[in-house]
């Protein structure tokens, strides 16, 4: 009914905006009440891994996405969990944690993107691989553009020696996947703000 200013030209482009864009909005408002919480080492818990298996936390979180707003609970028993910054973490470092719990029932809010870091305050437990590193996402619908599905995780298939460069690796991984979502978000919104611009016009 409303007269075009370009004719024909103008409700083409309209509709190829609009129904992507819609799509997409609802699909982060449907991650966005989607709350989930997450079982650290799921029936293993939270613990010393055996001396054959000490990759536990890492293999368990390079499995898992977390959103802002997830939930992480640690259930442990004579041990506590310790929130620290990369370094720490790296070097099982319990000299200025940003938090100490020893409930034995640990529930962690997941409120910023960005990577988190837990390890044991036990320092043997954590040398042996009770330490775990997460990355939070942004709530955002996850499907990459076809063209570049980055490969994610499991260089670590072939060489199991020590525990760091296999959660160095994966931490970079964490970190290009966090940006190609970053960048998805910006496209997002520069997008919406080209179809509301050619709605309002
Ligand atoms: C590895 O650990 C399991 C227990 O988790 C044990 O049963 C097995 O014997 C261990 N294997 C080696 C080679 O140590
Ligand atoms: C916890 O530690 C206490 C003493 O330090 C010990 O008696 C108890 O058996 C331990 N429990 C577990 C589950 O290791
Ligand atoms: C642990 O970290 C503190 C700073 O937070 C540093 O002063 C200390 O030297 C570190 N300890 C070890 C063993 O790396
Ligand atoms: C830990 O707390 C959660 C609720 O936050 C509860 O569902 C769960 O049963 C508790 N686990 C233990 C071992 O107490």
């Amino acid at each position: 009914m409303a007269s075009a200013p370009h004719g024909s030209h103008s409700g083409f482009n309209f509709g190829c905006f609009v129904i992507p864009i819609v799509i997409v909005v609802g699909t982060t408002v449907s991650y966005a009440s989607a709350v989930e919480e997450f079982k650290v080492g799921d029936v293993e818990g939270w613990r010393q891994p055996d001396i054959n298996h000490t990759e536990i936390y890492t293999l368990w979180a390079a499995t898992k996405r977390f959103h802002v707003g997830d939930l992480l609970r640690f259930e442990y028993r004579n041990d506590s969990v310790v929130v620290v910054d990369k370094r720490a973490y790296y070097h099982c470092n319990v000299t200025s944690p940003s938090s100490v719990f020893t409930d034995g029932n640990t529930t962690i809010n997941l409120d910023n993107v960005g990577p988190m870091y837990f390890i044991s305050g036990n320092n043997e437990h954590c040398q042996n691989g009770q330490r775990l590193a997460v990355e939070v996402m942004p709530l955002l619908p996850q499907s990459p553009p076809p063209s570049s599905p980055p490969q994610y995780q499991e260089p670590e298939a072939e060489d199991s020696p020590t525990p760091s460069p296999v959660s160095t690796s994966n931490a970079a991984t964490h970190a290009q996947e966090l940006a190609v979502s970053r960048t998805l978000s910006s496209s997002v919104l520069v997008t919406t703000f080209i179809a509301l611009s050619w709605h309002s016009a």
